[in-house]
């Protein structure tokens, strides 16, 4: 797996916007953007990150390291450094269920010489969720926020440059949108026009 992107904060807190609700086996309740809602029966929050959130988000990564889909563990240093307190950050938007950071997303303008080779003026992402909060939708919400995000900022193409055996994100930023643009080895790297 590639890491992707780096940090920010930005926007207001979220806040509690209902709008439709379901009759189904799991209750949830329909989102705005920023909203907390229902899902999979704990309430989540999507807001951006704090540097109180600096360890969760760190236990977020190692977890998927355990997990076998991170190349490397991370320590509460790296983190705010790579996320927190970035001067190429342009958002990084956390999921919150029960006070604890589940996942995060992060968007970063390119810099010149980043290890990924995107150019600049370009936005980098990267998505970073817990396996036991897999598959639940974060993800998806996530990026509503990081696209609204880059539209602010004015960033008109994103990268996401995914291990090429790393079909979980293969398929979830296709679904977002991105398409392969790069011949590449063992990472291809995706982009989405904003
Ligand atoms: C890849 C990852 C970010 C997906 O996040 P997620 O919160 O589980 O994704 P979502 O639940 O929002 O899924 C959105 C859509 O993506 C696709 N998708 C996500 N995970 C998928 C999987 N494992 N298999 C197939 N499709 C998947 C689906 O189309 C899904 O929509 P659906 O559930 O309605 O079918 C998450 O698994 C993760 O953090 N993986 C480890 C870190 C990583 O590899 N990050 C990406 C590179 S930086």
């Amino acid at each position: 797996m590639v890491w992707l992107g780096q940090a920010g904060s930005r926007q207001e807190d979220s806040s509690l916007r209902p709008v439709r609700q379901h009759t189904s086996a799991v209750t949830t309740i329909e989102f705005c953007p920023g909203a907390t809602v229902r899902q999979d029966g704990r309430m989540t929050k999507i807001r951006p990150a704090r540097p109180t959130d600096a360890e969760d988000m760190s236990e977020v990564q190692n977890a998927i390291y355990r997990a076998g889909l991170r190349a490397s563990p991370v320590d509460v240093a790296l983190i705010r450094e790579r996320y927190l307190d970035t001067e190429n950050e342009v958002a990084c938007t956390v999921a919150e269920q029960e006070d604890r950071v589940v996942g995060f997303q992060s968007l970063k303008r390119a810099w010149p010489g980043n290890p990924y080779d995107v150019a600049e003026g370009w936005g980098i992402i990267g998505t970073h969720i817990h396996p036991d909060a897999g598959r639940s939708g974060l993800g998806r919400r996530l990026f509503v926020e990081s696209l609204a995000a880059a539209k602010a900022a004015g960033l008109r193409h994103l990268d996401a440059t995914i291990g090429a055996d790393n079909s979980p994100a293969l398929a979830y930023y296709s679904a977002m949108g991105f398409t392969p643009y790069q011949e590449g080895g063992d990472t291809i790297p995706h982009r989405f026009d904003v």
